[in-house]
């Protein structure tokens, strides 16, 4: 009998996503103290693995989810179950109106606002979603990549568990509009193999084109990270510090941008 088709969004997960630190540190970022409860919107979710993990954290963490598209949210929900503490919306995230304290868009969603007018337009929205929750104000935290290499085309490949081959490809870059188009493979050492399991075709924001946009909608400072924290102590927390010094940066770098209604 020949193996089933692996899945697809299992796939992206394990090459993509690191849901529990990514939690931590979404978790970090909102200035309220530790212990309290606070609530996550995950936009352009996907299948909410972030959102999921952050549930995790704490059970009385709560978490709306908004993606367009069902597929992904299909299997959200029947890997969440029946959590009273999750609410999955579909549709576009720039018409989402459930408050959070936190709000991630993340694995570079940003690019799907391809201009900036919806640029904008998606971070007024987000900006007038964000409520103070423990007396903290509100995040918003978004990531992209960039560096020497943003627009040129070309292939990375690393190895997953089971060793099946997991490779970013970026096919086009266009320098002048912004545009790229991106896609990920998934090459199992035995099996079908999944190429363009997933494809974007999206906008590549620089980070000041970012601190720019999110200054016009309304936020009050912002803070650039290169990873999550270099600890995490008994308690599960990571301690974030913001990159400064350019120099600090990879020459290929992928940074998060958290910014502060206040
Ligand atoms: C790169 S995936 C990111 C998934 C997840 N956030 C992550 O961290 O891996 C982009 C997701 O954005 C969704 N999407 C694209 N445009 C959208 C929009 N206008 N509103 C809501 N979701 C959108 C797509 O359906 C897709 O699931």
């Amino acid at each position: 009998m020949s193996e089933p088709a692996p899945d697809r969004y299992d796939l992206y997960e394990r090459a993509a996503q690191s849901p529990d630190m990514q939690a931590r540190f979404l978790r970090a970022l909102h200035e309220a103290p530790a212990g309290e409860p606070v609530t996550l919107g995950e936009d352009f979710c996907g299948t909410g693995a972030v959102a999921r993990a952050f549930l995790a954290l704490d059970p009385r963490h709560r978490a709306v989810c908004v993606d367009r598209d069902p597929e992904p949210l299909e299997r959200l929900r029947r890997l969440a179950g029946d959590e009273p503490r999750l609410a999955v919306v579909r549709g576009d995230a720039a018409e989402a109106d459930a408050p959070a304290g936190i709000i991630a868009a993340l694995n570079f969603s940003i690019g799907e606002r391809r201009t900036r007018e919806d640029l904008l337009a998606y971070l007024r929205a987000a900006r007038s979603r964000l409520v103070e929750q423990a007396g903290a104000p509100g995040v918003m935290v978004l990531d992209v990549y960039g560096g020497t290499d943003a627009f040129v085309t070309g292939e990375s490949e690393v190895e997953l568990r089971d060793g099946v081959r997991y490779v970013w490809e970026q096919r086009h870059a266009d320098p002048l509009t912004g545009m790229v188009e991106n896609a990920m493979h998934f090459l199992p050492a035995e099996g079908p193999e999944l190429r363009d399991a997933f494809v974007y075709h999206w906008r590549l924001w620089s980070v000041p084109e970012l601190a720019d946009a999110l200054a016009e909608a309304g936020f009050a400072r912002l803070a650039v990270y290169d990873r999550f924290g270099d600890c995490i102590d008994d308690a599960g927390r990571v301690y974030p510090w913001p990159v400064t010094n350019p120099d600090e940066l990879d020459e290929n770098f992928v940074v998060y941008i958290a910014a502060w209604t206040r």
